[in-house]
């Protein structure tokens, strides 16, 4: 049997490879998804989520593709094949679900924690011209009141 007999002449790669590279795929996906799980800064958690998706694009098209997951199950275990297209069928949601995270960890940069930010640097721009205006006063005080009484 030659590689191509094993999967209709659509890979040149050993079945052996399909596998490492399946278990490889996972095993990036797992890394990704600690750093996604275990973020707590929305600044990192764009690229994050942005990065898991490109990943998760590759890995679902490799899964579902003729020489991929389907292919093999197919081949091999067809009386899996049922619930195979069950997860197979959740891929699309997944991806749809990291994108409405990536739009809502901007819309939420872009809008509460931005209003946030704003009143913090209003606040300390206040506080700065009201500090600023007391030790003025104190200035002219000591300087100007007090040594014109005495
Ligand atoms: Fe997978």
């Amino acid at each position: 049997m030659t590689t191509s007999d094993l999967n209709s002449g659509e890979s040149v790669e050993p079945r052996g490879k399909r596998h490492a590279d399946y278990f490889e795929d996972h095993r990036v996906l797992q890394v990704i998804l600690g750093r996604v799980e275990s973020t707590k800064d929305l600044n990192l958690l764009t690229p994050l989520l942005e990065e898991l998706h490109r990943l998760l694009r590759g890995h679902f098209a490799r899964e579902e593709a003729s020489d991929g997951l389907y292919g093999i199950v197919e081949e091999a275990a067809p009386q899996h094949m049922v619930h195979l297209q069950e997860l197979l069928d959740q891929h699309q949601a997944f991806l749809e679900r990291v994108t409405r995270l990536v739009e809502g960890v901007q819309a939420t940069l872009d809008g509460p924690i931005a209003g946030l930010f704003h009143d913090v640097q209003s606040l300390c721009n206040d506080l700065q011209k009201h500090e600023h205006a007391e030790t003025a006063l104190l200035t002219e005080t000591l300087y100007t009141d007090l040594g014109e009484s005495s």
